[in-house]
């Protein structure tokens, strides 16, 4: 496993992440809605629902959010019965059927799913370990497991952009890293960490390049950063306000504000005779 970064505790901390992350759904609409400018679109839920195919009985969704790949899965497969679960109850909102729970701990019995999903969400779990055997007992044998995550260089121009507006605002070349969220479980580190119970993963990447020609979109997505922003070294909305300033020049002078991007989900097949 990798070196965690410096930041890490507060990217775990579960009262931070009920409560100013996730009490709401609000940051994470924000973060999800760049991506409409995106080329190509991914549609994830119906990547999700594809993997599916075949799976029988109950899905769990734990760290499901503002539930929107339960409503999909639920719209697709009224077969199946899925189960949304996350450790903040405020972001659950009126989701049919949620439970408040925790992946390092779930209220299941063993090989009791068909699938469990975890999606965007192992970075945030302090055992990471312990959260993976959890998404490995609770699966029958033939049922899997998919996790979505992003890779290390993922939005790199976000992370330029803030730097370079953090250091407008500091008065130096270039400020400090802003919190990184998925950095704790990248695309690239998640086959190890799952490897550790799943024995056969296959990663779907899902790269793509957001261009926007007006700064909102981005800025909105730096701002989601905001239950963090005590952690960033610099004061947030300064750097907020700098960026924005940033982005529209860049727009001016190139018509766009590009961004590349890469995710990914990874199929993992069950634990049969890992444990
Ligand atoms: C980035 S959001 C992803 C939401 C959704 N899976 C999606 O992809 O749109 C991460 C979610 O994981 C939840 N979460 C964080 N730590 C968790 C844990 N230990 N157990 C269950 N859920 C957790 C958060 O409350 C948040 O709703």
């Amino acid at each position: 496993m990798t070196a965690h970064a410096p930041h890490d505790q507060s990217v775990t901390d579960r009262s931070l992440l009920s409560t100013k992350a996730y009490g709401t759904g609000q940051h994470l609409a924000a973060r999800q809605s760049l991506y409409q400018w995106q080329t190509p679109r991914h549609d994830l839920p119906g990547v999700v629902v594809d993997e599916l195919t075949g799976i029988r009985g109950v899905v769990a969704d734990v760290g499901c959010g503002n539930g929107k790949f339960v409503a999909r899965v639920r719209e697709e497969r009224p077969d199946l019965t899925v189960l949304p679960m996350d450790v903040s109850r405020g972001i659950l909102g009126t989701i049919p059927g949620a439970v408040v729970t925790d992946v390092q701990q779930l209220p299941i019995a063993d090989r009791a799913l068909g699938a469990v999903l975890a999606l965007h969400m192992l970075y945030h779990v302090e055992d990471q370990a312990q959260a993976v055997r959890e998404l490995g007992r609770v699966l029958e044998p033939g049922g899997i497991a998919i996790v979505s995550t992003n890779s290390r260089t993922d939005k790199g121009e976000l992370e330029h952009l803030w730097r370079q507006a953090a250091g407008d605002v500091l008065g130096i070349p270039e400020g400090p890293t802003r919190v990184q969220l998925s950095a704790r479980f990248t695309l690239e580190d998640a086959p190890a960490i799952l490897g550790a119970v799943f024995a056969d993963i296959r990663t779907i990447p899902l790269p793509g390049v957001i261009e926007v020609t007006e700064a909102e979109p981005v800025i909105a997505h730096l701002a989601s950063y905001e239950a963090w922003a005590d952690k960033m070294g610099v004061p947030f909305q300064e750097t907020i306000v700098r960026a924005r300033e940033r982005v529209d020049e860049a727009i001016r002078a190139e018509g766009a504000f590009r961004v590349t991007c890469l995710g990914g989900m990874l199929v993992c097949q069950g634990p049969d005779g890992a444990e």
